[in-house]
């Protein structure tokens, strides 16, 4: 027999309303959206670094500044998400030990390299957009805060989109060499981009609960066919070519065939032993390190205005 906060609580997933951080809550819940939302937290911070290490290269001021603001925007993200997870009873603190001990995952994505210019293009076409593609359905998450939070981080992700297909469609329009590392950056970016969603839908061991408790509404394969979906025609206006020989619209289906994803790779990046796991860590740390006497002066200055104010 449930108790009435048990109850309760089904009706409001039931009705599709919101659950507020006052709000009963079954563990398992509070559980798996601070594993959902610290995860995606990290992955915002970890994930300005890929970019980051761009600015000093931009090949203009314009580019540098849209950049600078680019990767600024994913420190915003991540400082919303960290919020999010903080009304569920975690510190901070707690979440950045575990992303700094290497105990808490953060995006598989983060862990490949930007040799090229156009690299800034593929994450903005192919990164963002698949980001978009898995977050604008969670901006109907059950959970309020977290719901709340991807509504404007969706928005700026489409901004980050639209700029990266630009930088892309610019190379593709220039020289052949521009077209061709272009056509490089694309051919690099497109299968790990498709492992962001996760794991197939018969291996992924959390879907059916997340789903159940409407944080997540669609699976990891319904969304990565729709992300396919979306790329092949923004592909054709580009003129480049998805590096997959498979890929193929099914009538029957109505959706796109294409080949098997090599999960191997992805499983190693998981395990720590993706292209740049190490120094992304490395730098998270140093980074950390670096910013001990801005998190002290604050401290300090809080305290200070707090004592004031108390006279
Ligand atoms: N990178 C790293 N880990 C992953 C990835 C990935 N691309 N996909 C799945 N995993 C992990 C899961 O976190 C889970 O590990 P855990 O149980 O230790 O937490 C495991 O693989 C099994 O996966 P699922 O059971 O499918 O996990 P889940 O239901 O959480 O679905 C998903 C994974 C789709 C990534 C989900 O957590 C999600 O939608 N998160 C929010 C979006 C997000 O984090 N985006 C970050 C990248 S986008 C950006 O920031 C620009």
């Amino acid at each position: 027999e449930p108790s009435a906060e048990e109850r309760r609580f089904a009706e409001i997933i039931e009705a599709d309303s919101r659950i507020e951080p006052r709000d009963w809550m079954p563990e398992a819940y509070r559980k798996t959206l601070i594993r959902q939302i610290s995860q995606h937290a990290h992955s915002e911070i970890i994930g300005m670094q890929p970019e980051s290490n761009w600015i000093t290269r931009a090949p203009s001021l314009k580019r540098k500044a849209i950049l600078i603001a680019k990767v600024q925007d994913e420190a915003g993200h991540g400082l919303y998400l960290y919020s999010a997870a903080q009304t569920l009873g975690i510190g901070r603190e707690e979440m950045n030990e575990q992303l700094l001990a290497g105990k808490a995952r953060y995006s598989s994505i983060f862990n490949y390299h930007t040799p090229s210019w156009a690299d800034m293009g593929a994450i903005g076409w192919l990164v963002d957009g698949a980001a978009i593609c898995n977050q604008v359905p969670l901006c109907r998450a059950s959970y309020g805060p977290y719901g709340r939070a991807m509504v404007r981080i969706c928005k700026e992700e489409s901004f980050h989109q639209r700029q990266g297909f630009e930088i892309l469609l610019e190379l593709m329009q220039g020289t052949p060499a521009q077209r061709e590392m272009a056509q490089d950056s694309v051919n690099r970016w497109y299968w790990p981009s498709l492992m962001m969603f996760g794991p197939p839908d018969d291996e992924s061991p959390n879907s059916a609960q997340s789903m159940a408790w409407k944080i997540k509404r669609f699976s990891n394969d319904e969304l990565r066919q729709r992300f396919v979906g979306m790329l092949v025609p923004q592909a054709e206006a580009l003129g480049v070519t998805l590096p997959d020989p498979e890929l193929k619209w099914n009538e029957e289906k109505q959706a796109y065939d294409m080949s098997e994803i090599d999960w191997t790779e992805f499983q190693e990046v998981l395990a720590g032993r993706g292209p740049a796991n190490a120094e992304r860590m490395r730098r998270r740390r140093e980074a950390h390190e670096d910013g001990a006497w801005v998190r002290e002066a604050a401290a300090a200055y809080a305290r200070t205005q707090a004592e004031r104010k108390a006279v």
